[in-house]
């Protein structure tokens, strides 16, 4: 098989955010952009040869056709075998997996998550390392860094291969696997959990929905919770994967899995409720008229895990990202284990999961997974739900009220103002920087400020220093703020306000979020300028 260098010059916006490359679907189409930034994921990795890699991705449009281009150029970079999955198509947890599973250098997976597929919508392309784990900041800059003096692509000349068919094929001298991308992965969550405590609480009457979106997970929610489970099939909801994801947005929150939140809070609501984003790492919990949020799922199961079965043995510790709740926190002393505190994105759970320092982490974007792999695991939240509700026997709303009633509530939202003109948010965030050690002691909108400052890390495994990643705000009786950048968007730039506060106070356990939070909010606006600056009333998203 012939393989071709194809002259190329360095091509703008092929820097990674906060989870690999995402931009608009017709960017990556542009010519030779998907093909220049897989070239230098090769060049910034050391290089393809000899290499096994695991590759797919959630089926969003155009995931096919880069498939093929993916394949042609880690041929033509001497890789010696890829591990893909059938149709092209894999989870990222389930991709994560099989990176360890299989002791592959590392993965591709072609998803922009929860943003929604098509030709006029969102495309990604993410490079996980061989601990089944999203590059990390290192290996982004090395990828960079070859991106920007890149000069030539080595691509084989072959034909497409087919997608379909599972078994061996090759390509030159790689050899192509076709594996059932749902087999690994539900052996996995056999290991994790007591799945026949879960059927059997299915077959006493309990009732589910999982809605799919349809996006990746409906393949595996329908293996696992229909066909191991002995749920009824229409448990799982918008099942079949499509490029488009039917038009949605396949982002499990209570905005865009609004159907699924309207029969939950209905007079006809199921016992569970769950839902998963574009990739299947994101999840979303609900009970029969009870929401929970992803940083309060975080901290339940940080305290009931032990009732599934390889949790048995406790936690190593526990960590979250910087704005998410410290309702985690409040759990992690009662049991006397370590609570780290990161920057936002999974990536920088990886060092510590390596390390073995920590066994759960989470994220208030809805992420929340374990030492399993190394990507947060949506289907794997539901089955933990699911697990510790078959043990326990409480429902979804018995257990949460449980759980503040013990360690007190941690009521919290987060407000979203999208599409902002990328300079005024810039200057934000950049005038409130520079005000940052004025700002204890003052009030605004009848707040007092206690702490602000600019959240640095340094890894404690490694030791490097992450720096500017997000400012926060604390006032006096338990609020606390965060604002920060997205670094997930395709189009101007998005603001983020994270509102907490804590009440501890037997009687005031059940009040609305946002009534809650409403004062701190008018703090923050008072702060940072927010309406004045944005020419915005309201925030575009409350989750
Ligand atoms: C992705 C990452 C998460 C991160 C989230 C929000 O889902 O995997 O780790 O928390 O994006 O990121 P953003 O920068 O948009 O707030
Ligand atoms: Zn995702």
């Amino acid at each position: 098989m012939h393989i071709r260098e194809i002259a190329t010059a360095p091509i703008s916006g092929q820097r990674a955010g906060t989870s690999g490359l995402r931009r608009k679907t017709r960017a990556f189409m542009a010519p030779l952009f998907l093909e220049n930034y897989v070239q230098a994921i090769v060049d910034g990795t050391g290089g393809a040869a000899g290499k096994t890699y695991v590759l797919g991705g959630d089926g969003r449009y155009f995931n096919a056709a880069a498939i093929q281009i993916i394949l042609r150029i880690l041929a033509g970079n001497g890789a010696a075998r890829v591990i893909l999955g059938q149709g092209g198509l894999l989870s990222t947890p389930a991709a994560s997996h099989l990176i360890r599973k299989t002791g592959a250098d590392g993965g591709f997976i072609l998803s922009a998550s929860h943003n929604p597929g098509g030709i006029e919508a969102d495309f990604g392309l993410k490079y996980n390392m061989a601990n089944g784990g999203p590059a990390t900041e290192g290996v982004t800059a090395a990828i960079v860094a070859a991106s920007e003096k890149i000069s030539r692509i080595r691509i084989a000349d072959s034909a497409d291969i087919t997608l379909d068919a599972l078994g061996e094929v090759t390509l030159g001298a790689m050899q192509v696997r076709v594996i059932d991308p749902v087999d690994d992965y539900l052996a996995l969550m056999e290991e994790l959990f007591d799945l026949d405590a879960i059927a059997a609480l299915i077959a006493g009457g309990f009732t589910l929905r999982f809605d799919a979106m349809h996006a990746i997970t409906g393949p595996y929610a329908r293996a696992l919770l229909v066909d191991r489970c002995g749920a009824s099939p229409e448990s799982v909801m918008n099942a079949t994967p499509l490029p488009d994801f039917g038009g949605g947005h396949p982002d499990p929150n209570p905005i865009w899995a609004a159907d699924l939140m309207g029969l939950m809070m209905g007079p006809d609501a199921p016992d569970f409720g769950a839902a998963s984003d574009g990739d299947g790492d994101r999840n979303m919990i609900v009970g029969r008229g009870c929401y929970v949020t992803p940083s309060d799922s975080l901290a339940l199961i940080a305290d009931r895990a032990h009732l599934a079965k390889a949790y048995r043995v406790g936690l190593a510790g526990v960590a979250r990202s910087m704005p998410t709740s410290g309702a985690v926190d409040r759990v992690a002393a009662a049991k006397g284990i370590a609570c780290h505190e990161t920057p936002t994105g999974w990536k920088y759970f990886g060092n510590l999961l390596d390390a073995g320092q920590i066994t759960l982490c989470g994220e208030e974007s809805a992420g929340t997974g374990s030492d399993h792999i190394r990507e947060k695991d949506g289907l794997w939240a539901v089955l933990m739900w699911l697990n510790i509700i078959a043990v326990s026997g409480q429902s979804v709303a018995d257990l949460m009220a449980a759980h503040w009633q013990r360690y007190g509530r941690n009521y919290y939202t987060r407000h979203d103002y999208e599409d902002v003109d990328s300079a005024v948010a810039d200057q934000l965030m950049a005038d409130l920087r520079a005000r940052l050690d004025s700002l204890p002691g003052q009030r605004f909108a009848g707040l007092r400020v206690t702490q602000a400052d600019d959240f640095a890390y340094a890894d404690p495994v490694d030791g490097s220093l992450s720096t500017g990643q997000g400012l926060r705000l604390c006032f006096a009786d338990g609020a606390r703020a965060v604002l920060r950048l997205s670094g997930t968007g395709t189009s101007g730039a998005t603001l983020r306000i994270y509102l907490e506060q804590l009440v501890t106070a037997p009687g005031d356990l059940h009040h609305d979020a946002g009534d809650v939070l409403a004062p701190l909010a008018a703090a923050v606006d008072a702060v940072a300028g927010i309406t004045a600056r944005t020419g915005r009333s309201a925030p575009d998203v409350r989750t």
